[in-house]
């Protein structure tokens, strides 16, 4: 038998890395298990060969936990629902009203279908994602800040609040190994080229406050809900984030008062993003660049930027 293309990454005795990793989903084990991110369509059938090959009963696995709404971190959740009916979904309670929004679900699968069509030119896949009669999900129940999830064998996750790069986003802390769920709460970050986008796409204040709230924790690794994961040394690497936003807004404000357009420093910025990724098409990167120069220009002229 071949190898398998993604082999499903021990992160620690409980705690696994599947997808890949620029779309990775973690699965957290206790007398139960909790699979962490949705996942893409494309990367669904992977997570299921992943679970299959560490030998993990799907019957096990009782929730998925959603980061955050965007169409990225969710595609997977129609196909689990369809294979693994007995998983209870979670998110947030700002996701949950999301999720009610039907008419959001053709926005999801053309996003979805876009990344699959880009992993299959890349040869990371196959099929693309089989279609489905029904894409519409919505939450079994939702977390605020301050709630566990306690998957037994002393695996405890505690939900934060993490606004900023959505209204919905969630952090989570698993106390006992000391691993923090960070999501897409500190932008994108590219570790072979030591680049960071950073992606206050709601607001520049809370994107920063929830930076800073990660800072409390004691954490021993963090994951980010693309392409990499800090071991250690996670106030160094939320440090790094706050600088890296701070750089990218500054750049922003100095360059609308020398008088240069929305458009022209949005496809600037887009341009410097399709240079460090190519997981989303340069529309996307184009239309959210132009969103976080309005985020900027709407931001406190004295925010700060200190842990
Ligand atoms: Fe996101």
């Amino acid at each position: 038998m071949s190898p398998i293309k993604h082999p499903p990454i021990s992160l620690t005795a409980n705690f696994y890395q599947l997808g890949t990793p620029a779309f990775p989903a973690f699965l957290s084990m206790g007398e139960i298990g909790m699979l962490i991110e949705g996942g893409t369509g494309p990367t669904f059938p992977i997570i299921v060969e992943q679970i299959r090959t560490l030998g993990i009963s799907p019957e096990k696995i009782k929730y998925i936990i959603l980061t955050h709404s965007h169409a990225d971190h969710i595609g997977g959740i129609p196909h689990f629902k369809r294979i693994w009916p007995h998983i209870k979904l979670i998110g947030s309670k700002v996701a949950d009203k999301i999720f009610k929004k039907k008419e959001l679900f053709f926005d999801y699968l053309l996003a979805d279908t876009a990344i699959a069509q880009l992993m299959k030119a890349k040869d990371e896949i196959n099929d693309l994602p089989p279609a489905l009669n029904d894409y519409h999900f919505e939450l079994d129940s939702s977390v605020k800040e301050g709630d566990s999830i306690d998957l037994g064998k002393g695996i405890i996750w505690d939900v934060y609040e993490t606004p900023g790069h959505s209204p919905c986003h969630i952090c989570l802390f698993e106390r006992m190994e000391g691993t923090l769920v960070v999501g897409d709460c500190t932008g994108f970050y590219v570790p072979e080229k030591d680049a960071f986008w950073p992606n206050y796409f709601v607001s520049l204040e809370d994107y920063v406050n929830s930076i800073r709230k990660l800072a409390t924790l004691p954490a021993n690794r963090a994951v980010l809900s693309h392409n990499c994961i800090v071991y250690g040394k996670v106030r160094e690497y939320l440090q790094y984030a706050l600088s890296a936003t701070e750089k990218y807004h500054r750049e922003i404000i100095e360059r609308l008062a020398n008088g240069e357009t929305v458009e022209k420093i949005a496809l600037d910025k887009a341009r410097f993003v399709d240079s460090i990724t190519d997981i989303q098409p340069f529309k996307i990167m184009y239309d959210l660049s132009k969103l976080m120069i309005n985020r900027s220009q709407k931001a406190d002229p004295n925010i700060s930027f200190e842990l």
